[in-house]
C-alpha cells in the first residue's frame, strides 16, 4: 500500500506476564500495545510504571463487571487509586449526557491533569471514555483495555474518540491517542457469538486490504474465536496494519480512508435500518460484498474474490444476503447523508486486487444500487 516499512510498528516480547508488545510508531501516537492471554493481572504494574498521577477513573461497560474487578485489583495492588464508573451497555450511552456525568464523577473524585482514564469495554466505551479523557481538564492520559474483538482490531487503535448526537453518529469527538493499550484475548470468552463474528467482519476487511498471507490465514480460519495463540497473532496482524496506516495519516486526509473498505454501503444499510437490524460488523459484511462487486466492475478485481469473501463471511455466521424488507431507496438516501462522503462524490474504497487499494472512487449511483440490490437475490 505504499507505506514505508521503516515507519511501521515494532514488535517485541516483554516480561511474559504482560504479553508481547507492539510499539505504535511516534506518528501514530507512540504507545505500547500489550497483547496476550491471561495477562490482565499485569496491567497494574504496567500502568503504574507509566502513569504520571495516582488516580484512575475506570470507565467500564456494565457487562464486564468481573473483568473490571480484576483490572481494579491489579491497579490497586500496584498502588493506584481507582474510581469505578460503570456505564450501561449499548450505543445509547455514547452521549454527551454520559460525558458530562463521567466528567463530573472525575471532578468529584479529585482527578487532576496528571491522572488517567481507563476505558474497559468495546468500541462504545472506548469512544465515550476516550472523549472524556480528551476533554476533561483539556485532556488527561488514556488507557484502552478493549473487551470486544472489534475494539481490539479496530477502535482501540488510531485515536478516534467521540459520542453521538441525535443528528448523527460520532458527530462530536476528538483525536486523542492512548498512552497504553492492553489486550487480553481471554476477555473474549464471555463475548456473545454474534459480537465475535461482528468483529471478525473487520478482520476480513483487513485481509482484503492487505492480501497475501493475511488473507490466506483469514480464509482458513476455523470456528471463532479459534486457537488462542493463533488468535493473538491474528489480532496483532490487524493492529499492525491499522498502526501502519494511522502512522502515515492520523487525521484521515488520505490512506486512513482505506480502512473504510465496505463502510460506504455498510453505513447506508445501518442507517436505513435504524442501527437495529444489523450489528455493525454484519452491515460491514454486506458493504464489503458491495465494494467487491464494484471493484470487479470498475477496478479490474477478479470476480472470484467476491465469492471468496462471501464464503468466509457465511462460515462465521455473517450475512451475505440483504433482508428483503430493507428499503433500497432508504439505503441510497442514507449514502448521500453519510458524513464521510465528500459532497456529492461517494468517495468509496475499492480494490483492484487484494492488497491493492483505490481511494476516492465514485462509481455511478445506479451501479451502486445494482450492487446492493444484488444482495437480495
Ligand atoms: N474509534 C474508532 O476508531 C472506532 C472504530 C470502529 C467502531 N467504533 C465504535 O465502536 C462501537 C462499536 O463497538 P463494539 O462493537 O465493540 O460494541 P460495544 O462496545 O457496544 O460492545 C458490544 C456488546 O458487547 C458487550 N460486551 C463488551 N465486551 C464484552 C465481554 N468481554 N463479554 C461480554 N459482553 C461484552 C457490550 O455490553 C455490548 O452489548 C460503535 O460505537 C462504533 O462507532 C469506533
Ligand atoms: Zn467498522
Amino acid at each position: 500500500m505504499g507505506v514505508a516499512a521503516d515507519d511501521g510498528p515494532v514488535e517485541h516480547v516483554s516480561a511474559v506476564a504482560a504479553g508481547r508488545v507492539i510499539e505504535a510508531p511516534p506518528s501514530a501516537g507512540g504507545y505500547p500495545v500489550h497483547l496476550g492471554a491471561g495477562i490482565l493481572s499485569g496491567i497494574g504494574d504496567v500502568w503504574s510504571g507509566r502513569a504520571r498521577g495516582g488516580r484512575v477513573l475506570l470507565v467500564h461497560d456494565a457487562a464486564v463487571v468481573e473483568i473490571a474487578g480484576m483490572v481494579e485489583a491489579s491497579m490497586v495492588d500496584a498502588g493506584l487509586h481507582v474510581v469505578r464508573a460503570p456505564v450501561p451497555s449499548g450505543e445509547s450511552s455514547k452521549s454527551l449526557a454520559e460525558v458530562e456525568r463521567l466528567c463530573r464523577l472525575a471532578a468529584d473524585a479529585g482527578l487532576r491533569r496528571a491522572d488517567s482514564v481507563v476505558a474497559l469495554g468495546g468500541g462504545m466505551i472506548g469512544d465515550l471514555a476516550g472523549f472524556v479523557a480528551a476533554s476533561y481538564q483539556r485532556g488527561i492520559d488514556l488507557v484502552h483495555v478493549p473487551t470486544t474483538l472489534l475494539a481490539m482490531v479496530d477502535s482501540a487503535i488510531g485515536g478516534k474518540t467521540g459520542v453521538n448526537l441525535p443528528e448523527g453518529k460520532n458527530y462530536v469527538g476528538a483525536i486523542w491517542q492512548p498512552k497504553l493499550v492492553y489486550m487480553d484475548v481471554e476477555v473474549l470468552d464471555s463475548l456473545p457469538e454474534r459480537e465475535l463474528a461482528s468483529g471478525f467482519a473487520e478482520v476480513i476487511k483487513y485481509a482484503f486490504l492487505e492480501g497475501g498471507d493475511l488473507l490466506e490465514l483469514v480464509e482458513s480460519w476455523p470456528v471463532l474465536p479459534g486457537p488462542r495463540e493463533a488468535l493473538i497473532d491474528l489480532v496483532a496482524r490487524c493492529v499492525e496494519h491499522k498502526l501502519r496506516v494511522v502512522a502515515v495519516d492520523e487525521r484521515e486526509s488520505g490512506l486512513r480512508a482505506s480502512l473504510n473498505l465496505g463502510h460506504t454501503a455498510g453505513h447506508g444499510i445501518e442507517a436505513a435500518t435504524e442501527y437495529e437490524r444489523y450489528a455493525h460488523g454484519e452491515a460491514i459484511s454486506l458493504g464489503l460484498l458491495v465494494a467487491l462487486r464494484l471493484s470487479a466492475d470498475h477496478a479490474g478485481l477478479d470476480e472470484a474474490h467476491r465469492d471468496r469473501a462471501a464464503t468466509v463471511l457465511r462460515r462465521h455466521g455473517l450475512p451475505d444476503k440483504l433482508h428483503p424488507e430493507v428499503d433500497l431507496d432508504r439505503v441510497m438516501d442514507a449514502l448521500g447523508r453519510d458524513k464521510k462522503s465528500d459532497g456529492t462524490a461517494l468517495n468509496m474504497v475499492l480494490i483492484s486486487a487484494p492488497g491493492e487499494v483505490i481511494l476516492g472512487a465514485d462509481p455511478p449511483r445506479d451501479e451502486v444500487r445494482r450492487a446492493i440490490s444484488e444482495l437480495r437475490r
